[in-house]
This record gives structure tokens, sequence and C-alpha cells, in this order.
């Protein structure tokens, strides 16, 4: 493999082993107020020691932004303990741990929020059959959104994470900000592409000052995006690209695409051929490391999508096989455990919440 066993220094002087890191997924294993269960910990444990980093699965920062049931927390400082336990079962052999920090928004309900109505940056609703109206953030719960961010990373930090990684990617709180669909509020944080980039602007300032403030050990800070949305209006490609020149310009340690498949190109531009993952990487144009994720299932893929990003994740491959990275960089490629048996299960700490998401989102992964 090319680049993939490779190294790579991030700016804050936090050294990755190599290039492959395991995306962040929702296990849906933690108990109902967020602490982590020993299952969980086993399931991160098994599949770390190879990768560079493991990203977790998202982790709410407050009450009110639990998108779904399992969901691990980090809204209170009663997660530290267990945050604690995690990140020690992740940093084996030396991979790095990263802490996915977030707020759903209003794609959550009212009856994960226990009665409570869900919140955005206005009182749209999301476009799907069974979605509740949100409530509009007034002014100061937008600041507190934006100082329980901050309090979330200090978590991490003092939980003995090497890094978080700010959610702003796939529908939630932080990207119904950014978007013209969920956004449609006409004060400073809204009515202009500007404006709605300005809360993603002074909560990531936040974050890095905060955390600055509060640690002189290096710690990787991250920031993922989605690069699109099909709703109309929605976020389109220029959006895209103005967030990333603007984010490129911040002392962040890398930024994280969110895609399903990383050679798509823009449904929302289809004039435009090259791929999404070109646009953005040539945008960028090597300010900050960029990671690519999508359907990377073998070493030419993530060869291939090394060309342009500098680390790779993977989440479903990881999920059939925890050993994937060191079987592609030993070349025992054809060893690679796609598919999983439900007697599998149990060895590959697939507890109940994944399993029925990989029995309801990837029936091709289960034999
Ligand atoms: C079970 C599952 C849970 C996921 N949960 C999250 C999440 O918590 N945060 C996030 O940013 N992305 C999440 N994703 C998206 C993945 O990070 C990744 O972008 C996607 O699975 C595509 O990569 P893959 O083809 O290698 O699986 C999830 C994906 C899966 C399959």
């Amino acid at each position: 493999m090319k680049n993939l066993g490779e190294p790579i220094k991030l700016n804050s002087g936090i050294t990755l082993k190599n290039r492959a890191v395991m995306a962040p997924m929702t296990n849906m294993m933690s108990f109902f107020d967020g602490t982590i269960t020993d299952n969980e910990l086993d399931y991160y444990a098994l599949r770390s020691g190879e990768v560079g980093a493991v990203i977790t699965a998202a982790t709410n920062v407050q009450e009110i932004g639990k998108g779904w049931e399992g969901e691990l927390g980090v809204y209170d400082d009663k997660h530290i303990e267990g945050l604690s336990k995690l990140a020690s079962s992740i940093k084996k052999a030396g991979t790095k741990s990263i802490l996915q920090i977030f707020h759903g928004g209003r794609m959550t309900n009212s009856s994960i929020l226990r009665g409570e109505q869900p919140v955005s940056a206005s009182a749209v609703k999301a476009l799907r059959s069974d979605s509740e109206e949100p409530r509009a953030l007034s002014e100061e719960e937008v600041l507190q959104v934006i100082e329980d961010f901050k309090a979330a990373a200090v978590r991490a930090v003092k939980a003995g994470f090497d890094g978080i990684e700010i959610h702003g990617a796939n529908t939630y709180l932080i990207q119904q900000f950014f978007s013209p669909h969920s956004n449609r509020r006409d004060d400073q944080w809204g009515g202009s592409l500007e404006k709605r980039y300005s809360f993603i602007d002074q909560l990531v300032n936040g974050i890095v000052e905060t955390v600055n403030e509060y640690t002189s050990e290096p710690f990787i800070i991250g920031y993922r995006f989605s690069p699109e949305e099909y709703e109309n209006p929605g976020i389109r490609m220029e959006d895209t690209l103005y967030l990333v020149d603007q984010l490129a310009e911040k002392p962040l340690d890398y930024l994280h695409i969110s895609l399903g498949d990383f050679r798509k190109s823009a449904q929302t531009d289809e004039e435009n051929e090259q791929t999404i993952l070109e646009r953005v990487h040539e945008k960028i144009n090597g300010r900050v490391p960029l990671i690519s994720v999508g359907d990377i299932r073998n070493g030419a893929d993530a060869e291939e999508a090394l060309h342009n990003s500098e680390m790779v994740a993977m989440g479903r491959v990881l999920l059939a096989d925890p050993h994937w990275t060191s079987k592609v960089l030993s070349g025992r490629e054809d060893t690679i455990r796609t598919t999983v048996t439900a007697e599998e299960r149990n060895e590959l700490k697939l507890n109940t919440g994944v399993w029925m998401f990989m029995q309801a989102m990837m029936p091709d992964r289960i034999k």
C-alpha cells in the first residue's frame, strides 16, 4: 500500500501511526442516560490498535440534543468516568482516540426527549414522514449551545481523549444552522450564506480557544461536514466550498467529509463531473488534512481515495472485520471478512442496537 501505512503528523503535533481511521458509527449501546456500557467498551477495544485513530459514535452535548435511544452522552460531568474508560480502551498500540461531539437539533422527537419539543435554528420540520416541528432556539439558547459544546470538549480532555471531532454533518444541529432549509432566521445567525456560517465560526473559535486555555497538551480538533442537501433550498456545492475555505484557515487538525461513496459527484450540480472529494480537496489546497470516506472496501479503494485526501475513514468494513487494517497493510486482503453471520455477532461484539441497524440498513453485509 502506497500511503495507507504512512504516519501523518497533525497541526496539534499529534502523529497518527497510519492513515486509516475508524469512521464514527452510532452503536446504540449506551444506558438511557448516556453512560457507557461494558459491551460498548468491548466493541471499541476490538476495533482499536490497528487503525491510526478511532472516532467514536456521536455523543450529545445537551440533553435536548439527544438524537436516539442508546446514545452516548457528554452533556454532564457524570459521563467523564465512563468516557475515560472508553478513551483507555481505544488507546491501544498507539491508536488515537477522538470523541465525536454533536447536537441532534430537529433530527429527534419528543419521545426520545421524554416530552420536550426538539429545537433547531428555525421552526421548520425536516422533510421526512415522521418528523416533528422543532422550536427555534432563542438568542440566549444559541449562545448556551456553544457553551455546552465547549464544556463537552473540556470533558473530552479530562477523560483522556486525544481529540474531538465537531459533528457538523449528517443533518444535525450544526448543519441545521448552515442549511438554508432549516435556518430561516433573520438575526445575526441567518439570512445570508455568511450569517448561516456564523454559528459554525463562533462554535469552532470558541472550542479551539477553550481547549487551548484548558490544556497545554496537544489535542486534536477535527470538523465533519456533509457536502450537499437535496432539499430546496438546501446546501449546495458552492456553500460547501465556502465552508471549507473558511475552515481551512482555522487551527484545526483535519476536516472530514461525510459521503456514502467517495467516488460520487454532486447530485445537485450535474454539469460538474469532478468528484465531490476532488473539488473539496482542491479548494483546501493543502491548508489542512482531509479525511475521505464512503464505501472504501479494500486497499485499492483506499489508495484511490488517498489521491484526494490525506487520511481515509472506514465504517461498515470495520463492523464486519475489526482486523481490516492489518490485513490490508500486510497484503492479506483475501482473508478480509465482508459479511457476518448471526453466530459471529458475539465474537464481533455487535450488540442488539448495531445489529438491528445492520439488518435494516446493510443487509448485504449479513450472511
Ligand atoms: C451503523 C452506522 C452508524 C453511523 N453513525 C454515525 C455517527 O454517529 N456519526 C457520523 O458522523 N457518521 C455516522 N455514520 C456514517 C459513517 O461515519 C460513514 O460516513 C458511512 O458509514 C460511510 O462509510 P462506510 O462506507 O465505510 O461505512 C454511521 C454509519 C453507520 C453504518
